[in-house]
């Protein structure tokens, strides 16, 4: 297997910063919306991971492993609820992310399902799917943890972060989730969808023009 250096064009003493900018040049560039295919698509996203999984070029084997290890690890449940919320509509109410009655205050407001509802997440199926699973029709462009398009903010239960993504420590920390990319590991959670605008997240965004099958208000 290739070093996941070479496959991003980095020197093997680039640094986080370096690394997290050629992933983004390099996935927009090796997209199957941009003319790429899909295994070099996921190549790329494989390279990033052993690269944040802290492959040693000296010992190239054993964060490969790891990662094998991680990726065969059983779910913890068959299936999965994920209360969801628009965030458009805490605009319209008035409400907080940080609101301790938000969900509460939701199932009360007579939403209608695109905006308040719950889904079934199928294990190995990324929110973004099974929302679309569902018939909605909910913000993303790259589908592949590079864009931020299709930000959530989790606001109870878990949903970790993958190891593919471009999102700061900062971000993780207060919730911040990719839809495209990532699956609860608790039965139940609750999530806003909808929250590419918010400070921080907003920074991260690629354009959705970039991608041919984006979808993005
Ligand atoms: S990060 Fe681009 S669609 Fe999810």
């Amino acid at each position: 297997m290739d070093s996941p250096f070479d496959v991003l064009g980095l020197d093997p003493d680039a640094d986080e910063s370096e690394i997290v900018r050629a992933y983004r040049e390099r996935v927009k560039e090796v997209h199957p919306d941009q003319g790429g295919t899909v295994s070099e698509f996921r190549a790329v996203q494989t390279a990033y991971e052993r690269l944040q999984d802290g492959y040693d070029p000296d010992d190239p084997s054993s964060v490969h492993e790891d990662f094998d290890q991680q990726a065969d690890d059983p779910p913890q449940y068959d299936e999965h609820f994920v209360e969801y919320l628009n965030y458009e509509v805490l605009d319209d109410f008035g409400w907080e992310l940080t609101d301790d009655d938000l969900f509460e205050k939701a199932a009360r407001a007579d939403l209608d399902r695109v905006d308040y509802g719950e889904i079934l997440v199928e294990p190995h199926e990324s929110i973004l799917e099974a929302a679309e699973k569902h018939g909605f029709a909910w913000p993303f462009a790259c589908r592949g943890g590079a864009c931020s398009n299709c930000a959530i903010a989790l606001i109870d239960g878990e949903v970790p972060p993958p190891n593919s993504h471009v999102l700061p420590p900062e971000l993780i920390d207060s919730g911040i989730r990719l839809s495209c990319i990532t699956t609860p590991v608790t039965k139940d959670a609750q999530i806003v969808y909808n929250v590419k605008h918010l400070p921080g997240v907003n920074e991260l965004l690629l354009p959705a023009s970039r991608f041919k099958q984006a979808k993005s208000d």
